[in-house]
């Protein structure tokens, strides 16, 4: 079962203006996935539908000056609210494009300005980018090998915590249905695709049980792209 982009671009497109406001119960965990990636200076990056590019600041405090920031977006709503944010910041080391996530194609910018393929991908609340298998080969194929994969968001309580998880479920698939058009889909394992494609990989849960950072490292068998 794959997302339903044109729901979720039209979706975001009503939410933009009102986006960080909405979801800044949730910057805690962003900022644990983050840290999870154990980013360090000089770093390239690849922010996965960054929306309106919240984890910007943090990434770019960690790689410095010197690391480079590639993140994309399929809304163009979104992406106005990260752009503003970049100009705000001054950064010139962010490269910005509105693209799907199995499109999204950062190799010729990669070798037109010298830098190394990401080192760290951040998959900051993308469920829907989490359950397309062509997202995710098209993504991981651009990173580096052995690249540090940190994962956030909502996760359904677990079915064994009844009958509490029922009432908490309904009420977490309704509270979202903005937010993803998959819901159907691995909503108790959002990550369960990507972790196939990751050694040592571990999940913590968060308080209220249903946020959850995890994260892994590429396989070194993962294809490099061209
Ligand atoms: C809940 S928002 C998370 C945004 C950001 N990562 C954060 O942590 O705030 C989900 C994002 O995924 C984007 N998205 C969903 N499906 C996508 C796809 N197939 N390609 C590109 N972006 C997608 C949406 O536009 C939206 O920005």
């Amino acid at each position: 079962m794959s997302g339903n982009p044109g729901k979720s671009v039209a979706d975001y497109r009503l939410l933009a203006r009102q986006y960080d406001h909405t979801t800044r119960r949730i910057n805690r965990v962003r900022l644990d996935a983050i840290d999870a990636l154990a980013l360090r200076p000089g770093e390239v990056v690849l922010d996965v539908a960054c929306g309106t590019g919240f984890s910007f600041a943090p990434i770019l405090e960690r790689i410095g000056p010197r690391g480079f920031l590639l993140a994309f977006d399929h809304s163009p709503d979104l992406l106005e609210v990260a752009r503003s944010r970049i100009a705000a910041g001054g950064w010139s080391n962010v490269l910005l494009v509105e693209a799907s996530a199995e499109a999204a194609d950062f190799r010729a910018e990669i070798e037109q300005r010298r830098i190394a393929r990401p080192a760290a991908a951040l998959f900051s609340y993308v469920h829907d980018v989490m359950q397309s298998e062509a997202a995710l080969d098209n993504l991981l194929g651009q990173l580096a090998p052995e690249a540090r994969v940190a994962i956030t968001g909502t996760r359904l309580w677990p079915r064994t915590w009844w009958p509490l998880c029922v009432p908490v479920n309904a009420y977490l698939y309704a509270t979202h249905a903005q937010f993803i058009t998959n819901r159907g889909e691995n909503f108790h394992r959002p990550w369960a695709k990507l972790e196939r494609h990751l050694v040592d990989f571990e999940v913590h849960a968060r308080w209220p049980g249903w946020r959850y950072v995890a994260r892994g490292q590429l396989r070194s068998a993962e294809p490099d792209g061209p």
